[in-house]
């Protein structure tokens, strides 16, 4: 580990933003895969973030994962603003119950005493399955509201160590191999290029919808990512990443 005696992180942080041609991009000290210190940074960082979006009126979007989940816990409580609606950005990934979407953005809502909205579906259905919940009244009301969200905060993933932490099939396994597959983000897979190639069968926000979200803050760090953040801002750039320095210097050697 050679490379962590920290240089300045704001000329990291416009150096990467530059190549990643991205919004905004902020850049925490060390490697969080290695220092979980560093990775409470990362979430404080990217908590107080978060926060200065927060207005009356937003309509606020999580995804889940361990990175969110300690943004989430690292977030100071934010009062009195009127009429927030905080929503899972999308339901059943096969995901731990600690970090799934819907607990996180639960906790989240009640940092902030806002209201909720969670997606009770259950992992692994069959598209035919999918589409009978997705007409289910209490479940479409919640997909027409994620489609109001203006403030989205993502994780993002490194594709192979997504589709192994969820199980998925072999099918999955074998077409991220076969076809390179990097980067992982609320259930979609893509390729070097940005290219989305696979979508885990799921309900929530779609990546048009995504496109279209005025404010988005992905939070995504430590070398193993590094690929992954660099793909996914060839399919789009229009929000602000929050890293660490880890994934920083690498990307900025790719
Ligand atoms: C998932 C999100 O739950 O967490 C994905 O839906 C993301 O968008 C992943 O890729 C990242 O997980 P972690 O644990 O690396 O933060």
């Amino acid at each position: 580990n050679t490379f962590y005696y920290i240089k300045n992180l704001s000329d990291l942080e416009i150096k990467l933003k530059d190549k990643l041609n991205l919004r905004r991009v902020l850049v925490v000290a060390g490697d969080t895969e290695n220092d979980i210190y560093a990775f409470y940074d990362l979430g404080k960082k990217a908590a107080e973030i978060m926060l200065n979006f927060i207005k009356n009126d937003t309509v606020l979007g999580i995804t889940g994962g361990t990175t969110m989940a300690c943004t989430v816990n690292h977030m100071k409580s934010k009062k009195g603003l009127k009429n927030l609606l905080v929503l899972p950005a999308r339901g059943g990934l096969s995901e731990e119950l600690e970090i799934q979407a819907n607990t996180i953005a639960a906790n989240l809502a009640e940092k902030l005493d806002a209201r909720y909205k969670l997606l009770h579906i259950p992992d692994n259905l069959d598209k035919e399955g999918l589409n009978v919940l997705k007409n289910n009244k209490l479940i479409n009301e919640v997909l027409e509201d994620i489609k109001k969200i203006n403030l989205l905060v993502f994780g993002l993933g490194n594709a192979k160590k997504m589709a192994a932490r969820r199980k998925s099939d072999k099918e999955v396994l074998r077409k991220i191999e076969s076809e390179n597959l990097i980067a992982e983000t609320f259930g979609y897979f893509f390729d070097q290029d940005g290219n989305v190639k696979i979508e885990t069968n799921s309900v929530g926000i779609t990546l048009d919808n995504f496109k279209t979200i005025k404010n988005a803050i992905g939070v995504a760090a430590g070398s193993s990512k590094a690929e992954a953040i660099y793909a996914f801002s060839k399919f789009n750039n229009n929000f602000i990443l929050v890293t660490d320095e880890a994934a920083a210097i690498r990307i900025l050697e790719l």
